[in-house]
């Protein structure tokens, strides 16, 4: 049985959320702050499919800074998670300094335990980085009791995960002064903003691991040209209009801009030298389905331009693709999905997540699609939606860690 020594004085347990970009962060101008080259703008997904669950704890009982994810113990001594934990300590220090009342006297001092886990495999190649560091950020400022903003925490462990301590529509203003004070997450619109949008994460069975966001841009800032151009002349003026588009809710706007954002930011991949490509031969027979899917709907549905976009994709560094949709269109573009890629049965469910009817694809849909079917290529669809930001989990038997402050065995 556990002393009363060893009890953790503190323990909270937290969960944060995936996001994607519509507005791509591509370059850092600062790779040890992480400050990006510009500005970007990113999509809350709901944290029922997809998200973090974090677990901190601290006790003058541990003799040591110590992390668990996904039941496996990492090293906490890699560079950004310590610049996470100084910059929260940071923080803290300066909370108590300005004159707040300290109501963990010592905590400072102490050590922290950490566990974190995904609720979505880490094998489908989904970037966790951003849900995972904004949860790390949030669950430890919850411990230290840290109520500033925490952007350049989050900021510290991944650029992208400042976006994921908001819910709704998100931008990362770049900032422009060098100690990265203005360089912030922000919300552009709450998760109920636009509640008919709908996205679908197209997991694509990849072979090879692609080369990292890290590696990736650091690249791409040193040797394209065009990556240049793109974040001094073309981002400023998109990331205005995508604010708009999403303030008016246009779907062919937002869905036009963010299909032309994905395939500028590949374009800059292929401008990089060596060239990087993330795309597969399936993720382009996504685009081309996405594309041939409008144009049917272009022509039939009442065949004005406000009809031209139904259907919108965008990929990171990786083959999936997220594409989002309104909740009119979602069924019968996932029957095109399962027409054009139909599931090999290798166990995986190929709908997961939020329910869509099953419908009948017309003839003249399958016609339009025209594309010999590939089966087995797309492994599975995870369908979900907008959502919230960051929350506290109150009850005690949703923390990751034990009483003795090592991870619960699971369940
Ligand atoms: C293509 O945030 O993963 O997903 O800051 O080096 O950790 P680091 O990179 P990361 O890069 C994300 C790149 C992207 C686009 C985006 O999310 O904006």
């Amino acid at each position: 049985s556990a002393m009363a020594s060893e009890k953790p004085i503190v323990v909270v347990t937290c969960t944060a959320p995936v996001n994607i970009a519509v507005v791509k962060y591509w370059g850092k101008r600062d790779e040890e702050l992480i400050l990006p080259i510009n500005s970007s703008l990113s999509v809350t997904l709901h944290q029922d499919q997809l998200k973090t669950t974090t677990t901190a704890a601290i006790s003058r009982d541990f003799t040591e800074d110590r992390i668990w994810l996904n039941g496996r113990e990492e090293d906490m001594g890699h560079p950004r998670l310590q610049a996470c934990l100084r910059e929260i300590r940071r923080l803290a220090r300066k909370r108590r300094s300005d004159g707040h009342e300290d109501p963990l006297p010592l905590s400072l001092s102490y050590k922290v335990h950490v566990a974190s886990e995904n609720n979505f495999p880490t094998a489908a190649g989904l970037a966790s980085s951003a849900a995972g560091y904004a949860c790390l950020a949030y669950t430890l400022a919850r411990v230290y009791g840290v109520d500033s903003d925490l952007s350049e925490v989050a900021r510290r462990g991944s650029g992208s995960a400042c976006r994921s301590l908001y819910g709704g529509f998100v931008e990362w203003q770049m900032g422009e002064r060098p100690d990265g004070k203005d360089s912030v997450a922000r919300q552009v619109a709450p998760e109920s903003h636009w509640p008919e949008l709908r996205v679908l994460i197209l997991v694509v069975s990849a072979k090879r691991k692609p080369m990292g966001s890290t590696a990736g841009m650091q690249t791409s800032v040193e040797t394209s040209a065009l990556l240049k151009f793109r974040a001094e002349a073309l981002v400023p003026p998109r990331m205005a209009e995508m604010t708009r588009c999403i303030r008016e809710r246009n779907f062919q706007a937002f869905g036009q801009l963010t299909m032309k954002d994905s395939n500028q930011f590949h374009a800059t991949c292929l401008d990089t030298f060596p060239p990087i490509s993330y795309l597969s031969d399936t993720s382009r027979r996504i685009i081309q389905l996405v594309h041939r899917f409008n144009a049917h709907h272009g022509q039939t549905k009442a065949a004005h331009l406000t009809a031209r976009f139904q259907v919108a994709y965008t990929f990171d560094a990786g083959p999936n693709a997220v594409v989002f949709t309104l909740d009119d269109t979602v069924a019968e573009f996932v029957a095109a999905v399962r027409h054009s890629f139909p599931p090999e049965s290798n166990g995986d469910k190929f709908l997961k997540g939020l329910p869509v009817e099953p419908v009948l694809l017309s003839d003249e849909l399958k016609a339009a699609l025209g594309m010999d079917p590939v089966p087995g290529s797309i492994r599975y669809i995870i369908a979900t939606q907008v959502g919230p930001g960051p929350q506290v989990l109150d009850d005690p038997g949703a923390h990751l860690l034990g009483p003795d402050g090592l991870p619960k065995p699971a369940a």
